[in-house]
Formats: C-alpha cells, structure tokens, sequence
C-alpha cells in the first residue's frame, strides 16, 4: 500500500502516516503536538464569514456511509429538506432495500478509487459519514477506510468540483492515548489525518466531531466545541458526552452551505434535554481552522 508524503500544517513539522501505522511505539508527542497546534483556531487568517444563512439546496448531494447507523438518518433528513440525493455504497443492494427508488445509486468503495469518479460526477454537496469496523470486518485496516478512503474520496469530490464537503470524525482524534487508539489500530489518528486530507484539499469543508454516537430518537439540545478538549476518556462510557446520531445527521445536513461554518472543525454534543435547535446561534462564533485553504467566499456564497 502506498504511503502518501506528509501533511506540512504551517508549524513546519509534519505528521506522517508511517509514524502511526506501527503502533504505540511511535512518537505520540509530536503528534499531538501538531495536530493539536493544526486545530487552534486563528480567527484572523480566514475571510469573514457572510452571515447564517444557507447557500442552497440546490444540486446534488451525495452522501457516504448512507448505509452506516448516522447515515440512513442523513439521507433521510437530507430528502425531507429537499436535496436531490446520490447514495454512494459499497453494497448498493442495502442502499436500495433501505431507500427504495427516492435516492440514486452508485456502487462504490472509498478503499478503490476507480470507482469514486463515476460516484461523484456532479455532485455539489457532500456529507461523509464513513467508518471501519473492526466487528464487521475480519481483514480491519483503519488506515484504508479513515486515511486512504477518505483522501480518495476529497480528491474525487475535488475533481467533480464539489462547493462544500462536511465529514464526520469523533471527538478525540488528537490524542494518541485515546484508549480506542490502543483497542483498534490508532483508529483516531487514522481519523485524524484523514481530517487533514480535507482541511489541506482546497475544498470548503466541515468536520464535524460527535461524542459517543447513541440510537436514541434525537430531538436534543445542542453543545458545540473546539479544540478537542476533552480527555476523561478513562469515565464509564454512559457518562461520556455523546449525541444520538440522529442528532448529528442533523447537524451535517443543517452544515451544508453555510458560510459560517466554512474551514471550520468543531465538536458536538447533546444537553440530554429536549428541545429545538437554533441552528444558526449553534454555530455562530465558530473559529476557522489554522492554515489553508485560501478564502472563496463566492463558492459558498447565499443565492441572490
Ligand atoms: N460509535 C461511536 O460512538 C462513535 C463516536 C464518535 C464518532 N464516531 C464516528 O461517526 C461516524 C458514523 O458512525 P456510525 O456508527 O454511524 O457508522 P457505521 O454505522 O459504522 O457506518 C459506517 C458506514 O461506512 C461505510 N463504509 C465502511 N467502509 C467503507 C468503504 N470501504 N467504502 C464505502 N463505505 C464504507 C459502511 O458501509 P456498510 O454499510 O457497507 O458497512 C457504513 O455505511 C464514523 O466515522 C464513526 O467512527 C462513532
């Protein structure tokens, strides 16, 4: 498998894929190091933003992982606000039993990019809600699916020229001593450099990073956050922030388009409380990422 050359964030020091592919012998700190100095945000090295509004609905959406537990409720918000929607899956055969004939097709695996072409022809919008599995998947390589699969995926929704792309992580993707690290073959860092892979494109982007991913019906009160702050992982997992994915398919669609949210990684959790969301005072005072990519306000920019 080819390794791709480092990621260069403007600090000068690198992070490469080589160095986490090993295991817990490698060199945690410089790693944290740059990745945590690759999400402060530094408000004045980005265009303002154009106000809350959305751009459009217009175009095409395609949506990755559509098959996955968030993604079904991605499609399924993304049709009821009125986005034409591609659904790119591995076994296209659970995409058409789930939606039937309301979504296009197109068979795909981020792991073979032959295939991502013809999958993001014409596509406007993108959401990504990909992941490994290790339950699922006896030959489990993280790096395939949260590195490699999602560079190929930037890169195909770059040549199909796509206006905005909103990926999903997780929280905790900056810390190597993140005990899913240790259970599942660095699968947060392999997250993390697959967020780069977007953050350094020249797309505008979203990364949106959920707490712990619940089935719960949704409907919650909503926490963002930056910085990936967070660390008592060590806490029993029902005590973790968390968010029913319904939540945070939400969360995707309602990024789309937004001018505020362009360039911008943040985390999202729920208040366990019902009550409505105010999405634009959700995401007013995010700050933009450190580095590119270089303003394009008129990609993003509200209809006229
Ligand atoms: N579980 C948590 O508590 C938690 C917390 C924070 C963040 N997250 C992250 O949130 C995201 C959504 O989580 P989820 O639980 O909704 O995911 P999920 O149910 O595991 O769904 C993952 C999706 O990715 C697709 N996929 C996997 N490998 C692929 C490949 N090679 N090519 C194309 N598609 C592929 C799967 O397709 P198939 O249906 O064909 O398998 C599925 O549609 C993931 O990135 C996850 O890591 C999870």
């Amino acid at each position: 498998m080819s390794v791709q050359p480092p990621l260069r964030p403007r600090t000068g020091a690198s992070v490469s894929a080589r160095s986490i592919r090993g295991g817990p012998r490698l060199p945690w700190l410089r790693v944290l190091v740059v990745l945590a100095s690759l999400l402060t945000p530094l408000a004045a090295a980005q265009a303002p933003a154009t106000g809350g509004t959305v751009a459009s609905r217009d175009g095409l959406l395609v949506v990755a992982g559509a098959t996955g537990r968030t993604g079904v409720h991605v499609v399924e918000h993304a049709l009821r606000k009125g986005y034409q929607v591609r659904v790119l899956a591995r076994r296209p055969e659970a995409a058409r039993e789930r939606f039937g004939n309301r979504v296009q097709i197109v068979a795909a695996d981020v792991r073979d990019a032959a295939t991502l072409g013809p999958a993001l022809a014409g596509a406007t919008w993108v959401i990504a809600s990909l992941g490994s599995s290790q339950g699922r998947d006896p030959t489990y390589v993280p790096d395939e699916v949260e590195y490699q699969g999602t560079r190929r995926l930037v890169e195909a929704a770059k040549a199909a020229g796509v206006r905005h792309f909103v990926m999903i992580t997780a929280m905790g993707v900056t810390q190597p001593d993140h005990p899913l690290n240790r259970a599942s073959r660095n699968v947060l860092l392999w997250k993390a450099l697959g967020e780069n892979t977007l953050r350094f494109s020249g797309l505008d982007y979203t990364i949106v990073r959920p707490g712990a991913l619940l089935d719960g019906p949704g409907g919650e009160r909503l926490t963002v956050s930056q910085g990936d702050q967070f660390r008592d992982w060590e806490r029993p997992r029902n005590e973790f922030p968390a968010i029913d994915r319904a939540d945070l398919a939400l969360v995707t669609v309602e990024a789309l388009g937004r001018p505020p949210l362009r360039a911008r990684t943040f985390e999202v959790t729920s208040e366990r409380v019902r009550g409505a969301v105010d999405w634009d005072a959700l995401f007013a005072g995010l700050k933009p990422d450190r580095g590119p990519p270089a303003p394009r306000p008129a990609a993003m920019a509200p209809p006229r």
